[in-house]
């Protein structure tokens, strides 16, 4: 059990955000956390990255308080990709990817060949070689998307979180990035808008509902009719292929 919530709480202005939410991240598996707009998935996120600190509860690394841990010790073994990023920075790609080593090296320390390695693997791993010399803000959407996982990769965490990684993705660089997170080995938290998505990648599925976890667990038992109208407020169906046992979700017309 590496990175945990228990019964964390998070508020602002009065206003309950996250409300008491108990979350396991799997150890080397792939968790998807999936519910509507507003539902808290990115304040879930940031609290379990420690950049937030929330007013009830704890979230833990290894049975210990993030709280208690220094900076440079989370930044070496968490990694967060955020829903937004800033787009003015005058950095190639590459410098960007190389931000990912810096909690690895001392403040008087040169480049090693490990940091150089872990950047490189990390721009092939996410596509971006051939971009690597070109200025961040003239890249595309999608490959600034790229660029920011492959910082978190060069990061070489062994909890990686992202919010909604796949945005701006086009389909064939969103299923690759999808497999990739689940080939990684690394206990991975990602949230997800296609529940097609989770249920065909990953491990666990967590499903969040105005700031309360409302399931977590398998794809084939969390991902049902009655809990996608419940928290959805759609109709859906939810077969299963009896040879592959993959899952398949339908959405239907009111
Ligand atoms: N700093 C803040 N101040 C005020 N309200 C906030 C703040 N951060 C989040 N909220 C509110 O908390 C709720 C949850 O926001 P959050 O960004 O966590 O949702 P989300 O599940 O990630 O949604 P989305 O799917 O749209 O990304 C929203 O109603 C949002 O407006
Ligand atoms: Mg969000």
């Amino acid at each position: 059990m590496t990175l945990q919530a228990r019964d964390l709480a998070w508020e602002t202005g009065g206003q309950p955000i996250v409300k008491g939410v108990t979350l396991r991240v799997p150890e080397g598996r792939f968790l998807g956390l999936v519910g509507p707009n507003g539902s808290g998935k990115s304040s879930l996120l940031r609290l379990l990255a420690g950049l937030r600190r929330g007013q009830g509860g704890a979230v833990l690394l290894d049975n210990r308080p993030l709280s208690t841990i220094s900076r440079r010790e989370v930044a070496c073994r968490l990694a967060l990709v955020e829903q937004q990023t800033a787009t003015e920075v005058a950095l190639t790609a590459r410098e960007v990817v190389a931000l990912g080593r810096t909690p690895h090296r001392g403040a008087w320390e040169t480049w090693s060949a490990a940091d150089h390695a872990a950047v490189a693997a990390a721009l092939k791993r996410t596509g971006m070689t051939d971009r690597a010399d070109q200025l961040w803000s003239t890249l595309s959407g999608g490959e600034r998307q790229r660029v920011q996982i492959a910082r978190a990769l060069a990061q070489m965490p062994r909890e990686l979180l992202l919010d909604e990684p796949t945005n701006h993705l086009d389909i064939r660089h969103q299923l690759d990035l999808l497999k990739l997170l689940r080939g990684l080995g690394t206990s991975c938290i990602a949230a997800l808008h296609d529940l097609n998505h989770a249920v065909a990648f990953c491990d666990e599925i967590a499903v969040i509902k105005e700031g309360a976890l409302v399931a977590q667990g398998r794809p084939v038992d969390v991902i049902t009719a009655d809990l996608i109208r419940s928290v959805f407020e759609i109709a859906a169906t939810v077969s299963q292929d009896p040879s592959t046992g993959r899952l398949r979700v339908d959405f239907l017309p009111d």
